[in-house]
């Protein structure tokens, strides 16, 4: 055997290889450029909760937590979902605090899925929801939906149903697409829920990245939804602290029980000084905080649209999140570079020096992405600007 070759690896870490996101950040790097391709938000975490992390640090709260976390911030974040988002939790103990909202999706799958049941994604769809759910062993079965402007539509989801299906994760505000589902929307997919005995796992991450007015609904506030949905959210977006690694769910306590369980078997426990600073989220920073977050995205939004309108992309505005996966059919027939998505991706990034992400990515049909690229507006406006600038010098006429 050759000592430097690498051992057999389980069919699951088999197919696993580095996310073409990532190798785009790296040849942005390689050109000094400006990433509007990974989904990271750069801009500084409030310093409220700054401070309480040193405190947290300082106090040497160090040690392992309960597994779903600690009590008060179990407490203020079931205050949140019951008022922010009308979600009828009734105790903390429905409450599971996690490694990210990512870890939490996590413990939710595992604690749902295995080989021979089937679970239904929307597409496009956000990449480690699809990976996640793969590992679990479970079947994906795919369902089209589109940008901001699509509807869901019944009958595509119950064409996917089979008797095996036992849950469906919604996206709203949606990574890629910029879609917010609407309470009607959201009142169909509980009749679906009831109909074929499904749980939803809905991530609500972006649920303050809004713009003109849209309304984010939970759609375990809905009448009879809270008891087949697992809500989950974070602190990553809305506070910019995506490496803390801090999110949360929410669910009837049977299924937090188990959540919390798989959370403590595969992490532990969520990052203990850190959940201490969290609380800052909810004691000190109010509704002001919130509202000038959308306004600030709002302005970014903008620019950012209108920037790629200005050089021949196709611009679904997103109603949420903080995407935009524009199409570019036209420059396809008008321009060099523009063949597909991988290059135009190429060209931006040797013509611009601007990272994107290929539209395929988010697709189980690449070829259905082909004619778009996704761009990320999660950045200081300084840099925005300075990115929108190398995108209308590059490109417009
Ligand atoms: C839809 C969606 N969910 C979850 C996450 C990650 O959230 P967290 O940092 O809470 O794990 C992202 C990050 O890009 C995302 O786009």
């Amino acid at each position: 055997m050759d000592p430097a070759a690498p051992p057999s690896f389980a069919a699951r870490a088999d197919d696993l290889q580095q996310s073409a996101i990532r190798s785009v950040t790296r040849r942005v790097n390689e050109v000094d450029g400006i990433n509007l391709g990974q989904g990271v938000c750069d801009l500084p975490t409030p310093e409220p909760i700054k401070a309480r992390a040193h405190q947290a640090l300082r106090e040497d709260a160090s040690i392992y937590s309960h597994y779903a976390g600690i009590e008060p911030l179990r407490r203020a974040i079931l205050k949140k979902e019951q008022a922010h988002n009308e979600v009828p939790a009734p105790s903390p103990e429905d409450v599971v605090v996690g490694v990210g909202s990512t870890g939490v999706f996590v413990s939710a799958a595992f604690t749902l899925l295995e080989d021979g049941d089937e679970v239904i994604l929307f597409e496009p769809f956000y990449g480690y929801h699809r990976n996640i759910l793969e590992l679990t062993g479970a079947t994906i079965r795919y369902v089209p939906l589109g940008g901001p402007e699509s509807m869901f539509d019944r009958a595509a989801m119950e064409a996917a149903v089979t008797e095996n299906t036992k849950a469906v994760v919604v996206n709203t505000p949606a990574n890629p697409s910029g879609k917010v589902w609407t309470r009607e929307e959201l009142s169909t997919l509980v009749d679906l829920l009831h109909d074929h005995d499904l749980v939803a796992i809905t991530d609500e991450i972006y649920e303050y990245m809004l713009y003109d007015g849209t309304e984010h609904v939970s759609l375990a506030s809905l009448p009879d939804a809270y008891e087949r949905t697992i809500t989950l959210s974070g602190f990553s977006k809305a506070y910019n602290v995506t490496g803390w690694r801090l999110g949360y769910g929410v669910a009837p306590a049977p299924i937090a029980e188990k959540m919390g369980l798989m959370n403590d078997l595969l992490y532990i426990c969520a990052p203990r000084p850190l959940q201490h600073a969290a609380l800052a989220a909810f004691e000190d920073l109010d509704d002001e905080y919130v509202a000038q977050l959308q306004a600030d995205y709002a302005e970014r939004r903008t620019l950012m649209c209108e920037t790629l309108e200005a050089i021949g992309f196709d611009v679904p505005w997103p109603d949420g999140a903080y995407y935009v996966l524009a199409g570019f059919d036209e420059l396809s027939d008008t321009r060099a570079g523009f063949a597909d998505d991988a290059a135009a991706c190429d060209t931006l990034l040797q013509e611009a020096h601007i990272g994107t992400v290929t539209g395929g990515s988010f697709y189980r049909r690449p070829a259905d992405g082909k004619r778009q690229l996704r761009f990320c507006f999660a950045k200081e406006m300084p840099v925005l600007r300075q990115a929108c600038d190398q995108l209308r010098d590059a490109f417009a006429d």
